[in-house]
């Protein structure tokens, strides 16, 4: 495998920490709680059925540090990793995991990655050209030898991950009890969020509102369920129609023709933002 620079003329730096990401939250939470064994480590060892979202909220500007912190991200990622050691146990149906498994650690990535591409294909304006999508992943796998863990498993190129990726959509993923959570509070207002270290500085007064929270429920769900892969949608009979794909395509294209003219302290994660700072002085 070709080795790649992950730094601001890289692709993933600018994608993985821009905001919309937000938009691939309640898909990649879903993906990731599908995996039999993310499903039950994350059941058993956290907070999950007090503060579902909490998890995700609170690891983001680590996992993000992996990418954006420069010579420290090395640092960052052993800490993830190290942070998993004592994540494993038995699930429901009797089965051994460990978070660092090699194939299981993986898969939790492997939706970051899916994450940052699909900011560039689904809410943005610019098209991935080929090479551009071989770069974006091979930096993805940068990324991940970051975090220390065994990269054995870890597909060579874009089409293998392809391949991977759809067996584990059609062959492992499961229904359980965490997702079903996920999806009946997706059909719930939002839960109030102002008050977390990755929602932009700008939006943390309206984001607790009562009102807006009831607003973003429909738009939230569409968002979560179509984003997953179709044929994941189709095996679990989760309810996607026609007309539920028309709005979401609305505001794909919404988001996708508008967002430039948000300021940059909306536009991106505070610690992309930090990151752009320290490197090029100014914020894209
Ligand atoms: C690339 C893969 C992964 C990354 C980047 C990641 C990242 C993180 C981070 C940054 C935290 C927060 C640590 C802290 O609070 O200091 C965390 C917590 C956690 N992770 Fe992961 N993780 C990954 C894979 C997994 C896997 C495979 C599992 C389950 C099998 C898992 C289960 C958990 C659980 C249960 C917590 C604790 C949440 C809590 O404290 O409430 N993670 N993860």
């Amino acid at each position: 495998m070709p080795t790649v620079e992950l730094g601001p003329s890289s692709l993933l730096w600018r994608y993985a920490g821009d905001t919309r990401i937000a938009f691939l939250g309640g898909t990649i939470g879903l993906l990731q709680l599908m995996y039999p064994a993310i499903g039950a480590g994350v059941l058993e060892h956290s907070n999950f059925f007090e503060d579902p979202a909490d998890r995700v909220f609170r690891s983001l500007p680590r996992i993000l540090g992996a990418v954006y912190d420069g010579v420290a991200s090395y640092d960052t990622g052993r800490q993830i990793r190290d942070f998993h050691r004592s994540i494993r146990g038995t699930d429901a149906a009797g089965r051994r995991y460990h978070a660092l498994d090699p194939a299981t650690f993986w898969w939790a990535h492997a939706t970051f990655q899916f994450m940052a591409e699909q900011v560039a294909d689904r809410f943005d304006r610019h098209r991935l050209s080929i090479e551009e999508r071989e770069r974006l992943y091979l930096e993805g796998v940068a990324w991940y030898r970051r975090y220390g863990v065994s990269d054995r498993i870890v597909p060579h190129d874009r089409a293998g991950f392809q391949a991977e990726w759809d067996r584990v959509c059609t062959e492992v993923l499961e229904m359980n009890e965490a997702v079903r959570f996920v999806l009946s509070a997706l059909d719930a207002p939002l839960p109030p969020m102002g008050d977390r270290a990755a929602v932009p500085a700008p939006l943390r007064p309206v984001a607790d509102q009562p009102l807006v929270r009831r607003l973003l429920r429909h738009p939230s769900r569409l968002v979560a369920v179509g984003g997953l892969p179709a044929a994941v949608r189709e095996r679990f009979g989760i309810r996607w129609t026609s007309a539920d794909q028309v709005q979401l395509q609305l505001i794909e294209q919404t988001v996708a023709r508008t967002w430039r003219f948000l300021p940059p302290t909306v536009r991106w994660q505070p610690s992309a933002y930090a990151a752009w700072q320290r490197e090029r002085g100014t914020v894209p």
